[in-house]
């Protein structure tokens, strides 16, 4: 496996197959990139299943093990059956997708070889999901988290973003998940820069601290210093809670293995970075081998390395500082 200078092994890469999208979520931050949406027709900015490909196959070669589609609605290509069927031997393939597309091509992706598939879903509640999505997919959505776990894509992984206009539906999509048997709930602090709205984040602490109190048992992943709640339900059932907090934390950075790819092809080293963007367009794979092997060099820890707190401010290291021409 390649490791940058920090001693991050890439074991994973993160692929956007488009940046169009069915929703128009209020917190979205499109893999960094900016506004999602637009024309849902095939757009020609897109990589082709063969490209995608190409560079899995050398993201393979260097001991990748995992590969998540993602997007915009990755759903929305139709090729994504032929390129998860594509995917290297060896490497596992999970995908996050707003759901509304998995009735009825749930299972092909799982004959394909789909690993394994998060969903997103924010709020119990259809009036609060059509408000947060901008759409009417509240039951497609929940369709398509019951077509996933029928095709046997157990455990399907619910993706909730937590925010303000969500916090209040935190409870409510625990007993879900605790509730129904094959479903997990990842709680994701909300990325405020990324989404452009810096109002509405929350303080994802008090999140964890009411989790504790709910949970029968924490366990402590060190690797990833994730924690991960285990909490009944009403029924007897048991659910898995874990919280994915980001924001400010060096020692989410310090665990970050993942090389991203736009949907146009460009390698990206950072989520919050777009100034190491590296185009594989018209690239032979040998090239597509030295851009991996620099983008992973060029790989930074965002918080804590390429920010750095002051007197409680997150600045950018004076290091990373373009150097001014003398005047
Ligand atoms: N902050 C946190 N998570 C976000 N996602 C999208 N936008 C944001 C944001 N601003 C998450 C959604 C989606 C996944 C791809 O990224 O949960 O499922
Ligand atoms: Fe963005 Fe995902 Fe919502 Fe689409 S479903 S708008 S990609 S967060």
């Amino acid at each position: 496996m390649l490791a940058d200078d920090f001693g991050r092994e890439i074991s994973g890469v993160r692929v956007s197959l488009t940046d169009r999208c069915n929703f128009d979520c209020v917190y979205c931050h499109n893999e960094g990139l900016g506004d999602t949406r637009g024309p849902m027709e095939p757009a020609d900015d897109e990589m082709t299943a063969d490209d995608v490909v190409r560079f899995l196959e050398v993201a393979r070669e260097f001991g990748v093990e995992s590969v998540k589609f993602t997007g915009g609605e990755p759903m929305l290509r139709q090729d994504l059956e032929e390129i998860v069927r594509r995917t290297p031997d060896g490497m596992e393939t999970s995908l996050t997708t707003n759901g509304t597309y998995l009735p009825g091509r749930a299972e092909a992706l799982r004959e394909a070889g789909l690993s394994r598939v998060n969903v997103s879903q924010d709020a119990m509640d259809p009036d609060a999901f059509a408000e947060l999505t901008k759409s009417n997919g509240y039951e497609d959505v929940l369709r398509g988290v019951e077509a996933a776990l029928d095709a046997g894509l157990a455990p399907v992984k619910l993706n909730m973003v937590v925010f303000e206009q969500t916090a209040g539906y935190v409870p409510q999509m625990v007993e879900h998940a605790a509730e129904n048997d094959g479903l997990q709930l990842q709680l994701i602090e909300y990325m405020p820069e990324l989404a452009g709205r810096p109002e509405g984040a929350v303080d994802i602490d008090r999140v964890h601290g009411w989790l504790a109190e709910q949970a029968d048992r924490i366990e402590h992943r060190a690797m990833h210093d994730r924690r991960r709640y285990y909490v009944e339900g009403e029924d007897g059932g048991e659910g898995m809670v874990e919280i994915v907090d980001p924001v400010e934390n060096p020692n989410f950075c310090a665990n970050c293995g993942r090389v991203r790819v736009t949907h146009e092809g460009y390698l990206k080293g950072c989520l919050n970075r777009n100034d190491d963007l590296k185009s594989m367009g018209e690239m032979t794979k040998p090239e597509i081998r030295t851009a991996f092997r620099e983008t992973v060099a060029e790989r930074v820890p965002y918080y804590g390395e390429y920010l750095v707190e002051e007197d409680g401010e997150w600045v950018l290291n004076e290091k990373y500082l373009e150097p001014q021409p003398a005047d």
